[in-house]
């Protein structure tokens, strides 16, 4: 309920009362219920008589003791503990003491997946950010680093692997016939880093050893049917482990590093010390079930995960306002690691457009808030594209300001002055002051103000002094106590590039005032400035650019990130024409000059095939609706599809000739040929919009002879999709079906081939999957493979005209709420821009908003964001009456 609702506040932050040092958990886990017994080492902080306070939910709580003495209940704290829905709490007589609890839990209960909870019949846990209070009373927060000693008890059949963190130290059979094992972790550590796994797992393993000699055993545990689909995890692993030593001088620090993969899973993965915790998306791999994306995914989760070992686990943050600490670090981490492992051009498009089609209309937003906020409900709401994509953009523009050594001095200080301790954004900037000397005190409010800004630049050219005079003028957003619109420190990488295409200038600018004015001289006439390379940072440039000029740069700039926003601005451009065009209720004209820029991307021999690809690919609606003042989905649909359409037909023999130049189903599956496989289904792609019918043909072709999932899927996806090929459409779709039954996450890929398909009357379909065998007990992966796909990846139905797509997610959304509260509440994103909607369809969005703010009972997580959208009044309104969960 909205008046239980309490807003915790960075300014509150103080440090705990008590310190648990050491803990010695006992789990026994038993079909229907798991005991936990906890013995916690307290030592009390300063001079004080307050009670130590410890946080539980649904914990059913047996037995308290205190230095080894039984505590009754108590009315009040003299006479014992006192202990409600949320807080144990009891009065200490000494400065250092043992509190002893048991407590009892359903993990097979667990449908939100915090804490302990069950998945394909093993136990596991999810403890980031508060789950670790559904397994043991604690001081759940994490500035409490301590040492953890776990023993676990389970049926040998049911579960003969039993893992937690740290180093294996006992293991023996139980007197009632069940075993043990007993762990201990030397690291002191917070509790969201605690995990437990206990089940029946196959492993792969394998040795890495690290710079020093250290012999480090890896192993990589999922069902016995996925074993072998851990290969590629594993290469990744060891990649990154490498990778950390040689770019940071970091290395692992014990003998043993485990990963288990599991089906239910909230998130992606987690980073729990020692034994991280995969959604099996993250971790399975094989040629005949995965794509190439999939591929490049796992092996980017499993690098941020370990690379949390250090930014994240070894120095935490202190509090989860700090969250962009480890998050938006680690991020920056791994996006250079995938960089190194492939392209760091087509990896850098890759983020910056995903920072646009989510982080850029988040702070844009009701959600809008800083990098490191400074309130909020529910942190589970918190784990943000802010925090974590634009966190990583403040990492790569310190980088960009230091530069590669100075950023990596800046680390070493980090990690020297700060190993085992909880810290703040501060610190470590500090640490990039220190390593520099520099001031970054005007830096620091990017952290601590939200909203994107926007730089205005102009340039002129003296024919008499050969110079050109650069203006860049930045422009900060107001955003409710968010932002208040000062300056920031904005690092432009740039060059001057000259008509034969070489670079005159380069450099990095510093823009750290509201207009600054930067000339060059010596620069021969007809130079083009290309600013912001590699995307320097997270900010919307306005530039009056010529069509040639950016033609000159989608050829000639040395950065390969500029040479495709160059082209990207131009198509953005003439995209926006068209629909402003359709809007007006006039024709949408695909223009000559539209044809010609792709006709001469397909002439280049030079080019990386991934870097073609995403040149010829035209920009999504993601990227498009936000630079609406008002959208109106089917008009970005219509224009989209008519410029489809137009390059299909008019380009037809070119897109053929790749095409066939390209397919090579003889060839066997290796990862190398990504690029040909992007180009050739780029190809497919845009002849299936080309009106030829033999195209439906070359998609079942490509269908029936693919050795691997990327190729098997494109065609699977064109065939759904495609007007000429529906007589092909079922038979296709039943034979992948039955083909992958048995595969969950090709079933989700399944699934989400219709959620997306913008064919006619596909709501029908997709509810019908709701009622398919596939729906029965769906885990996250599915319920996202069919709503977060159909809500996020299809306008034409999300948006339908008469409402029905939003009543259709709404529904979903509410039913979800009182199950898994987390997974709710990031669902209804797609409803997060209600307001920048044409007027009638906004009204049928609202309308479901206030449909589930009306919900009579709501979940913390869901109705924070709820009264961020309709606004507190509107929203406090709708809970007149109404209760909480
Ligand atoms: N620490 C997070 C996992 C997490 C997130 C736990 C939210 C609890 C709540 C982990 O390191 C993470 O960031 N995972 C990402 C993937 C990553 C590659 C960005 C995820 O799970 O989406
Ligand atoms: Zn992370």
């Amino acid at each position: 309920m909205s008046e239980t609702n309490t807003v915790t506040y960075l300014k509150d932050y103080t440090q705990p009362d008590y310190w648990v040092t050491h803990v010695d958990l006992t789990f026994d886990l038993r079909e229907g219920e798991t005991l936990v017994s906890a013995k916690l080492q307290v030592k009390k902080n300063g001079d004080h008589h307050n009670p130590l306070v410890l946080d539980g939910e649904e914990l059913q709580l047996l037995d308290v003791k205190l230095n080894n003495v039984a505590l009754a209940k108590g009315e009040n704290l003299t006479e014992g503990y006192m202990v409600d829905q949320k807080f144990l709490s009891l009065l200490p007589t000494n400065d250092t003491f043992t509190v002893n609890t048991l407590v009892r839990i359903h993990p097979e209960q667990n449908t939100a997946l915090e804490g302990l909870f069950k998945s394909g019949g093993n136990w596991c846990t999810q403890c980031e950010a508060e789950g670790f209070r559904r397994i043991t009373f604690f001081p759940d927060r994490s500035d409490n680093m301590a040492t953890y000693t776990t023993k676990i008890m389970a049926d040998q059949i049911a579960a003969p692997v039993l893992l937690s963190n740290g180093n294996l130290v006992d293991q023996g059979q139980t007197e009632d016939g069940r075993h043990y094992t007993v762990w201990e972790d030397p690291f002191p550590k917070p509790s969201y880093l605690f995990a437990l796994v206990g089940g029946d797992l196959a492993c792969l393993d394998d040795t890495f050893v690290t710079a020093s000699g250290r012999h480090v055993v890896l192993c990589i545990y999922a069902a016995a049917k996925d074993l072998n689909k851990l290969e590629h995890a594993m290469a990744s692993l060891k990649k990154s482990m490498a990778w950390d030593e040689e770019i940071y001088g970091r290395e692992y620090d014990l003998d043993l590093f485990n990963i288990v993969a599991v089906d239910d899973f909230n998130m992606g993965a987690m980073e729990n010390k020692s034994l991280n915790i995969f959604n099996t998306k993250y971790v399975l791999a094989h040629p005949n079930t995965a794509t190439d994306a999939d591929y490049e995914g796992v092996e980017g989760v499993i690098a941020h995960e370990y690379f949390h070992n250090w930014t994240g686990n070894r120095v935490t943050c202190r509090d989860w306002f700090q969250l962009c600490l480890k998050e938006g670090l680690t991020v920056f981490r791994d996006q250079e690691f995938s960089g190194d492992m492939g392209s760091q051009a087509v990896n850098r498009i890759a983020n910056v457009r995903s920072l646009r089609m989510g982080q850029f209309p988040e702070d844009a937003g009701p959600m809008a808030h800083p990098p490191r906020p400074d309130q909020f409900i529910t942190i589970n709401n918190f784990y943000t594209a802010t925090v974590y994509s634009k966190g990583a953009e403040l990492n790569r523009m310190l980088h960009t300001l230091l530069g590669k050594e100075g950023f990596r001095k800046a680390s070493d200080i980090y990690f020297d002055r700060f190993d085992g301790q909880a810290v703040t954004v501060e610190d470590w900037v500090h640490c990039m002051e220190d390593a520099s000397g520099r001031d970054l005190s005007q830096f620091l409010l990017w952290y601590t103000q939200a909203g994107t800004p926007e730089v205005k630049a102009k340039w002129s050219y003296d024919h008499g002094t050969k110079s050109i005079t650069l203006t860049l003028e930045q422009h900060i957003p107001t955003i409710n106590n968010q932002s208040n619109g000062q300056p920031r420190h904005i690092p432009v990488k740039f060059g001057l590039v000259a008509p034969d295409g070489q670079d005159v200038v380069q450099g990095v600018l510093e823009l750290t005032q509201a207009k600054q004015t930067f000339t060059f001289e010596n620069v021969p006439p007809d130079s083009v400035p290309s600013l912001f390379r590699h995307f320097s940072a997270p900010v919307n440039l306005e530039a009056p650019y010529t069509d040639d000029q950016l033609r000159h740069l989608m050829i000639h700039d040395r950065d390969g990130f500029n040479q495709w926003e160059a082209g990207n601005r131009f198509l953005t451009t003439k995209l926006m024409e068209q629909i402003d065009r359709y809007e007006r209720g006039q024709d949408i004209l695909v223009g000559e000059d539209v044809l010609d820029s792709f006709r001469r991307i397909l002439q280049r021999t030079d080019m990386d095939q991934e870097l073609m690809s995403l040149a010829l690919s035209l920009p999504a609606y993601h990227e498009i609706a936000p630079k609406r003042e008002v959208i109106d989905p089917h008009a970005i649909l219509a224009v989209r599809k008519a410029f489809l359409e137009t390059l299909g037909r008019e380009l037809h023999n070119k897109f053929l000739e790749m095409y066939n130049a390209n397919y090579d189903p003889e060839k066997s599956y290796d990862r190398a040929d990504a690029g040909r496989r992007s180009l050739q289904n780029t190809a497919l792609g845009y002849l299936s919009h080309s009106g030829d019918a033999e195209v439906a043909k070359l998609a079942v072709r490509q269908y029936s002879q693919a050795n691997n999932m990327t190729d098997r899927y494109a065609a699977l996806n064109i065939i759904i999709n495609m007007d000429e090929a529906q007589s092909y459409r079922d038979g296709v779709a039943l034979h992948f079906y039955y083909q992958f039954a048995n595969d969950a996450l090709v079933v989700d890929k399944w699934i989400g081939a219709f959620a997306r398909s913008e064919t006619d009357g596909i709501l029908q379909v997709v509810k019908s999957l709701t009622e398919h065998e596939v729906f029965k007990n769906p885990t996250p992966n599915r319920m996202r493979a069919l709503y977060g796909s159909f809500s996020q990846g299809n306008h034409k139905g999300f948006h339908a005209e008469d409402g029905s797509g939003y009543e259709f997610v709404a529904n979903f959304i509410m039913e979800l709420d009182a199950k898994n509260p987390q997974v709710a509440s990031r669902m209804i994103g797609a409803f997060e821009k209600f307001r920048q909607y044409r007027p009638d369809l906004q009204t049928k969005m609202e309308t479901q908003l206030r449909r589930m703010a009306s919900m009579e009972s709501l979940s913390t997580d869901l109705s924070e964001k709820l009264q961020r959208y309709l606004g507190k009044e509107a929203f406090a309104q709708l809970r007149v009456g109404k209760s909480g969960v």
